[in-house]
């Protein structure tokens, strides 16, 4: 399936020289995409390597597929990254794992296509699935949350200021016509907005909300760090790349506990075992933000920063 959009990979070499590659190692991507760090892992792997893409995205799965059938190193599971434990688990290579990758969020195929509803620029239906299959669309959700689900939402992972306001803006609107496409939400949220950033959609911060909550983004990024290190090797990577503060915060927080060791958060008095004091990654470098030329050549680069890290024990 080749919908004519395209995916320009970010800080590609940067992510793939984290993996410290080794040709006869096993890899996981989670979030293959088009396949950008898919493709430089395969050409740094021997024929013993191995590479396991995930990606919840149907158009995803079959660029995935087209280079599995072309490389025998190479599968693809239609799963989010939040489940590569059990995946790991079925395959035996739990605990084996050399390295691992997850390139955050949505692609631009996903955000350019106005049949899957991501977009306030460019009308279409309002779903913004990853997975159009499963969960509820965001034409669900507005249609029928109540207005404090939909302003949580708007404000804690859009960080939109006038998120009650807004929110209260849909549910009128609702009540006389459910809604279906973008362009409509997203003018009644420009409506409701009463203070517009200067180059910025009034909606933009609401659709974000909106895109990770029918995603569980954030839910599925938590579950994945922690399947990651349970999945890796000793001395094995983890490079994780995030596109804004809130999956970024995420990343970090989880990064420092593992670094201090477990027994950093425990209350005094009890008693741990030795082992806890000790720490289960090492990072590797500092955050890494992609360069100047990349940021002209590709402005979604302009927001990324990765995070590298290596387990210990
Ligand atoms: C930024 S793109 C990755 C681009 C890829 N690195 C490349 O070079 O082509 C993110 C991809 O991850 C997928 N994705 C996001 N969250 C996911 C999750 N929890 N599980 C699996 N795939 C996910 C999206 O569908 C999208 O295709």
């Amino acid at each position: 399936m080749n919908s004519g959009f395209t995916h320009i990979t970010v800080l590609l070499e940067e992510a793939v020289e984290a993996l410290a590659v080794r040709a006869d190692g096993c890899y996981l991507d989670g979030t293959f995409g088009r396949g950008g760090h898919s493709r430089l892992i395969l050409q740094n792997l021997g024929p013993d390597g191995r590479l396991l893409g995930f990606d919840k995205d149907p158009q995803a799965i079959a660029t995935g597929q087209a280079l599995a059938a072309e490389d025998g190193r190479f599968v693809i599971v239609q799963r989010s990254f939040a489940e590569l434990g059990s995946e790991a688990l079925e395959r035996g290579i739990a605990g084996k794992v050399s390295g691992i990758l997850l390139d955050l969020g949505v692609s631009s195929p996903q955000l350019d296509d106005p049949e899957r509803g991501f977009s306030f620029m460019n009308d279409g239906p309002l779903d913004m699935r990853m997975d159009p299959t499963r969960g509820i669309s965001a034409a669900e959700f507005v249609n029928s949350a109540p207005a404090e689900e939909i302003a949580r939402v708007f404000k804690e992972y859009g960080e939109e200021r006038f998120a009650r306001r807004m929110a209260g803006a849909v549910v009128a609107r609702r009540e006389t016509q459910p809604f279906e496409r973008t362009a409509d939400l997203a003018e009644v949220l420009k409506v409701a907005n009463p203070a517009w950033e200067k180059g910025k959609n009034p909606a933009t911060r609401a659709f974000q909300g909106l895109r990770i909550h029918v995603n569980n983004e954030l839910g599925d990024l938590e579950a994945g760090l922690e399947a990651a290190l349970e999945a890796l090797e000793i001395g094995g990577r983890l490079a994780v790349i995030s596109f804004h503060s809130l999956e970024d915060r995420i990343v970090k927080l989880f990064m420092r506990k593992l670094v201090k060791g477990e027994a950093d958060n425990m209350p005094r008095n009890l008693p741990i075992r030795h082992q806890a004091f000790e720490p289960r990654i090492k990072l590797i470098g500092k955050a890494q933000f992609a360069s100047d030329e990349e940021t002209r050549a590709n402005p979604r680069s302009r927001s990324a920063v990765m995070r590298v890290a290596e387990k210990l024990r």
